[in-house]
């Protein structure tokens, strides 16, 4: 059959996390190959979008970047609403950017307002594994992933969007997720 004639499942995913920990960089990475060294403040929130085959679906990945800073913050809860998987983001190298997981997850889902929230899907990506080698990390993975399971079993993915490691793997999980919620 002509996949081209199939309809195509349209998933909106919100990518949240404190500001400078690398979501505008995963996105440009994972929808464009592109890494910038140059941080520019995301105001506000924009979206991309990509095309990829899930099995024999089609799907196309509405991807919602979100500012960090909170003066460039905006957002109604209209915006949260029909969210299909949202991706948390913390920098491995920053510890306070772990710590507010929780505060991002949980005003997500007030904003958001999921019929059940115990299982709308998340998932976490801690991002600048390659930042001196690892050697400046403050989170290790084995705090990140218990923390992700104690969670609900969250997902959880280590990346380097300068590197382009693991990026395409974690996108990957978030429309497997978001498809799987549907
Ligand atoms: P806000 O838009 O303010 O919320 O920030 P953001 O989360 O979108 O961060 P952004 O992608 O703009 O990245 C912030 C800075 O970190 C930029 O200078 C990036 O070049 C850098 N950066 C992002 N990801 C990585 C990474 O994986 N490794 C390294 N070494 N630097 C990164
Ligand atoms: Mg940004």
């Amino acid at each position: 059959m002509d996949v081209s004639k199939k309809r195509r499942t349209l998933l909106k995913v919100i990518v949240l996390g404190d500001s400078g920990v690398g979501k505008t960089s995963l996105m440009n990475q994972y929808v464009y190959n592109k890494f910038n060294q140059q941080y520019k403040a995301t105001i506000g929130a924009d979206f991309v979008t990509k095309e990829l085959q899930i099995d024999d679906k089609l799907v196309t990945l509405q991807i919602w970047d979100t500012a960090g800073q909170e003066r460039f913050q905006s957002l109604g809860s209209a915006f949260y609403r029909g969210a299909d998987c949202c991706a948390i983001v913390f920098d491995v190298n920053i510890l306070r950017s772990f710590e507010t997981l929780n505060n991002w997850r949980e005003e997500f889902l007030k904003q958001a307002d999921p019929s059940d929230p115990e299982s709308f899907p998340f998932i976490v990506i801690g991002n600048k594994i390659d930042i001196d080698g690892g050697n400046s990390r403050m989170v290790s993975e084995k705090k990140a992933r218990d923390w992700c399971a104690s969670k609900g079993n969250i997902p959880y993915f280590e990346t380097s969007a300068k590197e382009d490691y693991n990026v395409d793997e974690a996108f990957l999980c978030v429309a497997k997720t978001a498809l799987a919620s549907e």
